[in-house]
């Protein structure tokens, strides 16, 4: 058995990556690390809850004893870390939320690797899950490279960039066998519906106003997460030791374009006439700081690795909508908060 830390399996992405690696690989012991915060949710694992190379653990990244623990008590190998703070609206409202987090959260986690593993690091490796928004804002033109100069300009993106550069440090100064990935803007199934598809799809579905900032020519550039999911399992597998790889769909909407996809799909699916969701688009005040573009050039792992999305978008944004609508109970429990129920009958715990 191979002891593998997942941070934030509970997560949007997390759960994609967990499922992924406890049904492909039952020869890995999958040890999920998950503070449960707003936005972990239990529910969006239980397909594999109990399968018999899965761990849950309920805890904080920032707790020292507790990852100390983890580490001796399972033997961990290797880490693939996700748990962070990752809305970009909640960084401006609360950013020492997001450094707390996601910096000091990376560097308990590195520090008690490079404590652990530091007498071996052969077989090793500490896989940190990072995002294109370190790069900061493109113009009209290019495409984020490995090698583009970090830029981050929202307190969300700061905190990732300091993570990322904490990760680095470690591999430069105590030889942390590490590896990052940057990736563009995930969607699909089971993402916490305060980002901006399933955000809008809950909207539609309940005849709310669809408040678009500013006046939404913003750029992201969308993958479906079960490819970021896939990427992952072939970094963590494939990838060069100290390197670092972009993630991306080649796939740009300028916000208002896609946001009129989500529309029309929408008004097929809930048999409503045609321009019925447009209606309740809205503009509001625009995000402070707001990024204009986002695209990540990932030619490098295609070329090195052999990876590529397998999901065209019109596909992907299908399947993400008839998910949404077909697990209402799901979106209902999130809205509602009643999801925070599900851990307490679970596991007779707060
Ligand atoms: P998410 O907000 O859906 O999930 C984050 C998970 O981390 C939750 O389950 C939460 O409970 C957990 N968590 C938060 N604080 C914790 C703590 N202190 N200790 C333990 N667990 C904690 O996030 P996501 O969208 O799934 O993103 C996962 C990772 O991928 C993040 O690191 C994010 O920066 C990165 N990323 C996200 C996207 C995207 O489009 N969503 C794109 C690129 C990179
Ligand atoms: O690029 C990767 C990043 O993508 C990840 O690192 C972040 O964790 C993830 O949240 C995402 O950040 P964005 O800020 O791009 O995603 P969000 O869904 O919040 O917003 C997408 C775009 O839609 C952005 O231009 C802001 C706009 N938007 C968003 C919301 C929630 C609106 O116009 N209205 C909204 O209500």
């Amino acid at each position: 058995m191979k002891n593998i830390l997942i941070t934030g399996g509970a997560g949007f992405i997390g759960c994609h990556v967990v499922k992924l690696f406890v049904e492909k690989y039952p020869n890995y012991h999958i040890i999920n690390l998950d503070l449960l915060t707003y936005a972990g949710n239990l529910e969006n694992l239980s397909a594999i809850e109990h399968s018999e190379n899965y761990t849950f653990i309920k805890g904080d990244i920032c707790d020292r004893g507790l990852i100390k623990e983890i580490f001796k008590k399972y033997a961990i190998e290797a880490v693939i870390h996700l748990a962070a703070e990752s809305h970009v609206d909640r960084s401006i409202t609360n950013p020492f939320e997001f450094a707390n987090t996601n910096i000091m959260g990376t560097l308990t986690l590195l520090n008690q690797a490079k404590e652990s593993w530091k007498n071996n690091f052969e077989d090793k490796l500490f896989y940190h899950i990072s995002t294109d928004e370190v790069f900061g804002s493109l113009g009209d033109e290019g495409f984020f490279l490995e090698d583009t100069p970090y830029d981050p300009k929202s307190p969300y993106s700061a905190s990732k960039a300091s993570s990322d550069h904490f990760v680095r440090a470690y591999q430069n100064t105590y030889g942390l066998p590490a590896i990052i990935t940057n990736c563009s803007n995930n969607y699909g199934p089971n993402q916490f519906p305060e980002k901006l598809i399933p955000l809008f799809i809950n909207n539609i579905k309940n005849n709310k106003p669809l408040p678009v900032y500013g006046e939404g020519l913003n750029i992201r550039d969308w993958l479906f997460v079960e490819d970021h999911a896939r990427a992952i399992d072939v970094v963590f597998h494939k990838g060069t030791i100290g390197d670092t790889y972009n993630i991306g769909g080649f796939n740009e909407w300028k916000n208002i374009d896609l946001i009129k996809v989500i529309c029309k799909v929408m008004d097929t699916k809930l048999g409503r006439e045609e321009g019925t969701s447009e209606k309740l688009i809205t503009y509001v005040t625009d995000r402070a700081g707001h990024d204009m573009r986002y695209a990540i050039d990932s030619t490098k792992l295609k070329d090195n690795l052999g990876w590529e999305p397998s999901l065209q978008f019109e596909e992907g944004i299908e399947k993400t909508i008839s998910w949404y609508l077909d697990n209402e109970a799901w979106l209902h429990n999130i809205v509602t908060g009643d999801y925070k129920d599900y851990y307490k009958k679970q596991y007779a715990a707060d």
